[in-house]
């Protein structure tokens, strides 16, 4: 009989949920010490509504406790004092599990709120009381399946100030069970108005598995922008979604997304440099595929780039012509870049800033002075800069 994705889920980590781990640990120190550094807040808040027991059958540590390793591993006492951590899982046996692996993890005596930990559904969880006020939060979203994921609710969570969601997006479930009577009622939780799309996107015989997968991930998306966050832009809320796949260990096949959902630009450029880092795939969109464990990715990923990043910031003038005409720092290029990708396709660019950078040093110095430099002042030894604004001539990509 076929294995099921839950059956002996906890006996040990696969590498895939590995990477899970690590892109949310590794973001949740970088998180916290952006949100602490910035001072709006005295509480900052970590909720995970499908934690499981915290640890594997073996000992290995899951994300739970990963994450208590994280904030035991903080030299200053300012996370320790500031971190409220809401754990959650239906299930009673990883509950009563959860409870004790918590306990026992040295940290817990340091913490100044001790966790809460809640045995619901995910979609019964309470979290008004998080979601009022300045009450910066990063959610952990990681069901084994697409049951009580809700955009409603990730919106609720992403909106207020400070606010960061790690979801995991069951591309691959989701296809098989898009048109299934019994999934209905979860799918419109998913897909909102934008469902009828999503079902004709799992019946076009013309897109591979793995490409109806992405676009799921695009209509989830904009789902998510339109019905909660286009309603608030003349507040001057934003969105930014950024995939990372992860493909199946027995065929060319999507398994599932994590994905990240922002409001922040610079939270998606520190994600982003993240699952680079994590990232094995072939091309250069962002994912992990076990069957490539020995891929070095950085060496195919620069082949794509130059030629991507140019077609993307060309379109982008074509759209915006009167950005042309800007001077603008490499951040705030990317973040127009990002932001005209997630206006056409839901999601950002899986450039990093230093991509970015490499890219424009190179049409800088080939390009016939496509590149124009604001006020170089001095003796300058490299002219593309991560402070110095810069802007492109009517000659770039000619
Ligand atoms: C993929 S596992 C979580 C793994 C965990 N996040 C980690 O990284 O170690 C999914 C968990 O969600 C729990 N679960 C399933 N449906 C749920 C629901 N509707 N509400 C809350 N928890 C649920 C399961 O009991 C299981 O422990």
């Amino acid at each position: 009989m076929k294995k099921s994705t839950t059956d002996g889920f906890f006996e040990t980590q696969t590498e895939k949920s590995f990477v899970k781990s690590i892109i949310v640990t590794e973001f949740f120190k970088v998180y916290f010490s952006i949100i602490n550094h910035a001072g709006f807040s005295d509480d900052i808040y970590y909720i995970d509504l499908f934690s499981g027991p915290g640890k594997y059958k073996d000992g290995t540590y899951s994300t739970p406790l990963l994450l208590l390793d994280t904030v035991a591993s903080f030299k200053a006492d300012d996370i320790r004092n500031k971190l409220h951590l809401i754990f959650n899982d239906e299930n009673e046996e990883f509950y009563q599990s959860l409870c004790i692996n918590i306990s026992q993890h040295p940290v817990v005596s340091q913490l100044k709120h001790p966790p809460i930990i809640q045995n619901l559904r995910a979609s019964e969880v309470n979290l008004s009381q998080y979601l009022s006020g300045k009450k910066p939060k990063f959610s952990f979203i990681d069901p084994w399946g697409y049951i009580d994921v809700s955009a409603e609710q990730i919106g609720e969570l992403v909106k207020s100030i400070g606010s960061d969601c790690v979801l995991f997006f069951n591309s691959n479930r989701i296809l098989q069970d898009l048109s299934k009577d019994y999934s209905q009622e979860h799918m419109g939780k998913i897909f909102g108005d934008m469902l009828p799309e999503a079902v004709k996107i799992q019946k076009d015989a013309c897109l591979s598995q793995p490409a109806k997968c992405k676009r799921f991930v695009s209509v989830f998306a904009q789902n998510l922008y339109k019905t909660y966050f286009e309603p608030l832009r003349s507040q001057g809320f934003r969105l930014f979604v950024l995939p990372f796949s992860i493909d199946q260990d027995d065929v060319e096949k999507t398994s599932h997304h994590i994905v990240f959902i922002s409001k922040n630009h610079k939270a998606i450029c520190e994600m982003k440099k993240i699952m680079v880092k994590h990232s094995n795939t072939n091309s250069s969109s962002l994912g992990f595929d076990s069957k490539d464990t020995f891929t070095i990715s950085m060496f195919s990923r620069s082949d794509d780039i130059e030629s991507e990043l140019k077609t993307i910031i060309f379109d982008m003038f074509s759209c915006a012509p009167r950005l042309k005409d800007s001077y603008h720092t490499l951040a705030e290029w990317l973040e127009h870049i990002d932001r005209f990708r997630m206006s056409q396709a839901y999601e950002v660019t899986p450039y990093t800033e230093e991509e970015l950078k490499q890219c424009l040093v190179k049409w800088d110095a080939n390009g016939n002075g496509c590149i124009d430099i604001e006020k170089p002042t001095g003796k300058i030894r490299s002219r593309i800069t991560n402070s110095r604004r810069i802007k492109f001539k009517d000659n770039f990509g000619g």
